[in-house]
């Protein structure tokens, strides 16, 4: 197998943040995130959010994020709104039901929820009868590598208050969106348009972890006692203040976005000179390109990617994933085999 293409996750972590681990590993500290690395990386997150109110966590997990934040803030009886391309409807083994939430999907070609599909989920309420629509999620970047531009966020954020939801932004894929040649937001907007969102340390270079921000202060009550409870608050809570401390010190996070968006898009640029077409038009580190099944089998000999689904009886659009480790000469080989193929 020549290169692996199918997350971005394939490799350990960015040596920048192997180095200060390293460097810090002898510090003896405390536990549970009172250490002075989370600490110090909860207060720089913060001033990046340009928001007062808001409040930081770090977790190890995107699916315990996703879980956590909606299963402490909605009631028993609430439920929350998502595409239905969404990693909490698809991809998470059923977690957030688990807790006991509905997730009510609406159908998205593009991954992204609009204000007209949330009111038709509304418009199914029925009093006592029904569960009680009360968040929407999103994701940025989507699950299909589409972001958000800024008035789409707006408009979101807008009717959301309006009809007194919750909008929480599920950020494991932010560093590709917010390094997207494309992208309009900043962390700051994510401060003052969101209730709630995380920051993606997995998939941005670090070993693990995710560092939630609850902007809303009404939502942050006993959010420690959460975490604690599904246990997502470690005790070793050092090794993530650690990682997010060199993700957000200098700009390692943007970078790391930028470097991954721009693997894929090389391949996306090489792919639609060859005449293919994309599944969706993306400008992150996921692209989704439809090839003749007969050329996939024979790119499935040297790589690893996932075939995402059936377009028609000869093709297949396929997930190309690339990453911070994603070396050039692994996107130019790709590009030079598929040519081979064609
Ligand atoms: C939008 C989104 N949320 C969450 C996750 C991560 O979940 P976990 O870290 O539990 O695999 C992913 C990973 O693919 C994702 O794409």
């Amino acid at each position: 197998m020549k290169y692996n293409f199918r997350n971005d996750y394939t490799t350990g972590c960015h040596p920048d943040i192997l180095q200060a681990l390293i460097k810090y590993n002898m510090d003896e500290e405390d536990g549970y995130g009172d250490d002075r690395f989370s600490k110090s990386a909860a207060a720089l997150i913060k001033e990046k959010v340009q928001n007062e109110q808001s409040a930081v966590y770090f977790v190890s997990g995107g699916t315990q994020a996703n879980l956590t934040i909606i299963a402490s803030i909605l009631k028993p009886f609430e439920s929350v709104i998502a595409a239905d391309t969404s990693h909490i409807y698809v991809h998470e083994t059923g977690a957030i039901e688990a807790t006991g939430h509905r997730i009510q999907t609406i159908v998205s070609s593009d991954g992204k929820v609009k204000p007209a599909d949330i009111q038709l989920q509304l418009n199914k309420f029925e009093e006592v009868h029904t569960t009680m629509p009360r968040m929407v999620y999103i994701s940025n970047s989507t699950e299909v590598g589409t972001i958000y531009n800024r008035a789409e966020l707006v408009a979101l954020s807008e009717f959301c208050r309006q009809k007194e939801l919750i909008l929480f932004l599920d950020g494991a894929r932010l560093s590709a969106a917010l390094a997207s040649s494309e992208n309009e937001l900043t962390l700051a907007d994510l401060g003052k348009y969101t209730d709630v969102f995380y920051i993606g340390g997995t998939k941005a270079g670090t070993l693990l972890g995710e560092a939630i921000v609850i902007n809303n202060p009404k939502l942050q009550d006993n959010f420690l006692y959460h975490l604690k409870q599904r246990g997502a608050l470690l005790a070793k809570g050092r090794v993530l203040g650690i990682q997010f401390l060199a993700l957000f010190s200098g700009n390692l996070f943007f970078d790391v976005g930028r470097h991954a968006n721009n693997m894929a898009q090389k391949m996306a640029f090489s792919i639609a000179n060859l005449g293919f077409s994309f599944l969706a038009s993306t400008t992150t580190n996921q692209i989704f390109p439809i090839l003749p099944d007969k050329i996939i089998e024979e790119l499935q000999k040297d790589y690893l990617f996932y075939i995402w689904r059936s377009v028609n009886e000869q093709a297949s659009a396929i997930r190309l994933v690339t990453s911070w480790s994603t070396d050039e000469s692994a996107v130019d080989e790709f590009i030079n085999d598929l040519k081979g193929y064609t």
